[in-house]
């Protein structure tokens, strides 16, 4: 509410209207999507149910126009009874059309957030970017209540990926290892933030991998999960890679994992994201250099931009509502962009951190034939042990992600800490 007055204030609006959304029905077809509601209204709700709307006025109590149809085709939503509903005015409708019956919208300027619909049409400015601009900005950094849903959320995740790891050290296939991580914590796939990246071996040179495989192909010898969990809407975005005996790419595995938590130390008030981003150009260099994979001098590995080929993607992200939360290259309340450091075009934050800041840190090296092969056609080629790209081809990749918040002190690290107790 807060950050909704200091938006409609500067903005000049009396008050706001955040639509839910609508459930959409596929092409031709009367059966629907799954429901993913607008990140807007999650923020103030925390079960989000369709054709619903949050309409707030500053000074008074938050409304929430609750859409309850009478049907028998489908299961009503039953009334929000959560410690949350307390803290709204409850008013049930039977048609969305009657948000247009609220006294209040006979008056007054109106901002509406969320997908142009009927219900909406007609009553106020939409989506206008002097209210949005601000509440994006805002919500990068997140109050204790978030955090303490994030911190749920990565409970669960490190629940589901224990599973997950004893299903593959079992034999099980990728599909059978994302059945047990769904298990393990009652989730539907739709409820998960993000579609699972079960990769085995070379599948996890595939950044977003998008398949699983039925049937477990023979002398897997690495894993790579990238799979999160949802609390009351907030996210957890975790990335592990398990390996299947001590090899040299176990000793990789292990190297990045030692530079990941030194990257996580960096996750302070202050530290401008970008540096953080640099210093891990220069870490995976050394990790790079000391497993042989690149010869020479790390420093001159990362200008020469051999370091992308191995690492092509961001440090990480901001995290919350949305796996990549919204607002992370933005330059102020007002908009404008913070750039990102030249050569870095897939890097997602570009701010300088702030107390109650959440973000990922997840470093990757990765054998993907496309990057490798632009390497080899120049100047990059003398600096890659070839021989070693081959052998280590059939494992894939590495990334390996937490979910750090920046605070005062120490960072707190939402993902080993729920691994650690196990919660
Ligand atoms: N799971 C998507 C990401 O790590 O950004
Ligand atoms: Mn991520
Ligand atoms: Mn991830």
């Amino acid at each position: 509410m807060a950050r909704a007055d200091r938006a409609l204030a500067a903005a000049g609006y009396d008050g706001l209207i955040v639509a839910s959304g609508s459930l959409r029905c596929q092409y031709l077809d009367d059966s629907s999507y799954p429901f993913k509601p607008n990140p807007q209204y999650q923020a103030w709700i925390p079960a989000p149910t369709p054709d619903s709307f949050v309409l707030y006025r500053p000074g008074r109590q938050p409304r929430l126009v609750f859409h309850q149809p009478v049907d028998y085709w489908f299961l009503s939503p039953s009334l929000p009874d959560g410690s949350w509903a307390a803290a709204f005015d409850l008013q049930v409708v039977r048609d969305p059309g009657q948000l247009r019956r609220q006294p209040e919208l006979a008056s007054g300027r109106w901002a509406v957030l969320g997908e142009p619909g009927a219900a909406t049409a007609g009553i106020g400015d939409h989506d206008p970017p002097a209210v949005v601009l601000p509440l994006d900005y805002a919500r990068a950094v997140k109050t204790s209540y978030e955090i303490e849903c994030m911190a749920r959320a990565s409970a669960a995740g490190a629940r589901a990926h224990r599973a997950a790891a004893a299903a593959f050290a079992d034999g099980a296939s990728e599909y059978e290892v994302h059945i047990a991580y769904c298990m393990a914590i009652l989730a539907r796939e739709e409820e998960l933030p993000y579609n699972n990246i079960v990769a085995f071996g070379s599948h996890a040179a595939i950044l977003h991998y998008q398949h699983l495989e039925r049937s477990r192909p023979p002398g897997v010898r690495s894993f790579l999960l990238d799979a999160g969990a949802r609390h009351a809407g907030y996210c957890s975005d975790i990335t592990r890679t398990h390996v299947a005996s001590d090899d040299r790419f176990a000793a990789l595995v292990a190297d990045l994992d030692a530079a990941q938590q030194r990257l996580t130390s960096l996750v302070r008030p202050g530290t401008d994201y970008r540096d953080l981003h640099l210093a891990a150009h220069r870490e995976i260099a050394g990790v790079l250099v000391r497993a042989g994979l690149v010869r020479g001098d790390p420093l001159e590995a990362v200008a020469t931009g051999v370091t992308s080929v191995f690492f092509p993607h961001g440090i990480g992200h901001l995290l919350g509502i949305q796996v990549h939360d919204v607002g992370g290259l933005m330059a102020g309340p007002d908009g404008g962009t913070r750039p990102r450091p030249e050569g870095h075009p897939a890097l997602r934050l570009t701010r300088e951190l702030q107390p109650g800041m959440v973000v990922t840190i997840e470093p990757g090296v990765y054998l993907i034939d496309s990057l490798l092969a632009a390497a080899a056609a120049d100047e990059r080629r003398h600096w890659i042990e070839w021989q070693l790209v081959e052998e280590l081809k059939p494992c894939g990749g590495i990334r390996i992600e937490d979910d750090v918040v920046a605070q005062d002190g120490a960072p707190r690290n939402l993902t080993r800490e729920a691994f650690a107790t196990g919660r």
